[in-house]
């Protein structure tokens, strides 16, 4: 009997549309700039990156495993949200048997090798987008510049970023991504049940509003395709095959003028959620600043 592989995006009961794609020669940097990450609005840029080394060699057998010299923990589930302390008590693995583990599993197997390093070693096969500037290409400021996802079948539960811009970049395999943006009048609605998980019930549809009013943008991401994730913006994300796959995240820091506004319930939910006073604190500060210089710096 075949085994269960879990996705979610269509847990999450909405209306879907096609997220806005434009092709990579079209889109200018201060476009991108302007249009996307000042106005906070995620977009698909298709072919972005396959002139990188990484799409003609990653996908050879043999090529990335002949990397043995460090561990990595290897999940048999798909990844869930937040990562946690079970995160790191997975098995551990050399990572070319990890990545043969993967290359060689069944169909319906589902693996994640999660958030991995770039090894130095394959650095030289990965390179820039041309449609963001070098200049606003700064180092993020709660996530790591680069993190790699290594899977087959591993879906990515419901989330979103409070900081940092993310550059979702498909370099095997295709996922399919969803994404909506909340508002004061429906978080709740939508953040408690997914939140407690009841969006994996098999009665899930009682839980959130019976008028399934939600709007969801929705794309499938081939090899090359890259995807804009402003902060705040929910996403889930299906392997669109069941194939071996590998995405890079890379993160770069968000202007200031366009951090968090308090009004925000993202925002209230984020300092309601940290763990002591002063962090609360420090983050109302944090989005005080970002207002004023939103009022400065439009
Ligand atoms: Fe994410």
């Amino acid at each position: 009997m075949a085994k269960r592989v879990v996705k979610v995006i269509d847990l999450v009961p909405g209306r879907s549309v096609q997220l806005l794609s434009i092709d990579n020669q079209a889109l200018e940097q201060e476009k991108f700039w302007r249009d996307h990450v000042c106005a906070q609005e995620p977009i698909v840029i298709r072919k972005a990156v396959l002139d990188w080394p990484a799409f003609k060699k990653w996908g050879m057998p043999g090529y990335l495993e002949a990397l043995t010299n460090r561990q990595v923990g290897v999940s048999d589930t798909f990844n869930a949200s937040p990562a946690g302390v079970w995160h790191q008590n997975l098995p551990k693995y050399r990572l070319d048997e990890a990545i043969a583990r993967l290359r060689n599993a069944a169909p319906d197997d589902t693996f994640a090798i999660r958030a991995l390093p770039i090894p130095p070693e394959w650095r030289a096969d990965l390179g820039g987008y041309d449609f963001l500037n070098a200049h606003r290409d700064l180092p993020p400021r709660a996530y790591a510049r680069d993190r790699l996802f290594i899977y087959r079948n591993a879906s990515t539960e419901w989330h979103y970023h409070t900081t940092d811009e993310t550059l979702t970049t498909q370099i095997l395999g295709t996922k399919r991504i969803s994404m909506f943006k909340l508002s004061k009048e429906n978080w709740h609605a939508y953040a408690g049940p997914i939140r407690s998980n009841l969006h994996h019930m098999d009665e899930r549809a009682r839980f959130f509003p019976a008028d399934a009013s939600l709007t969801k943008f929705e794309a499938t991401l081939g090899p090359g395709d890259v995807l804009y994730i402003p902060p705040f913006w929910w996403h889930g994300v299906d392997p669109a095959d069941n194939g071996f796959g590998i995405t890079l995240a890379h993160c770069f820091r968000t202007p200031f003028n366009r951090l968090g506004s308090l009004s925000d319930p993202a925002v209230k939910d984020v300092i309601r959620a940290q763990g002591s006073l002063m962090l609360a604190l420090r983050m109302r500060a944090f989005v005080a600043l970002g207002s004023l210089s939103r009022i400065v710096n439009p």
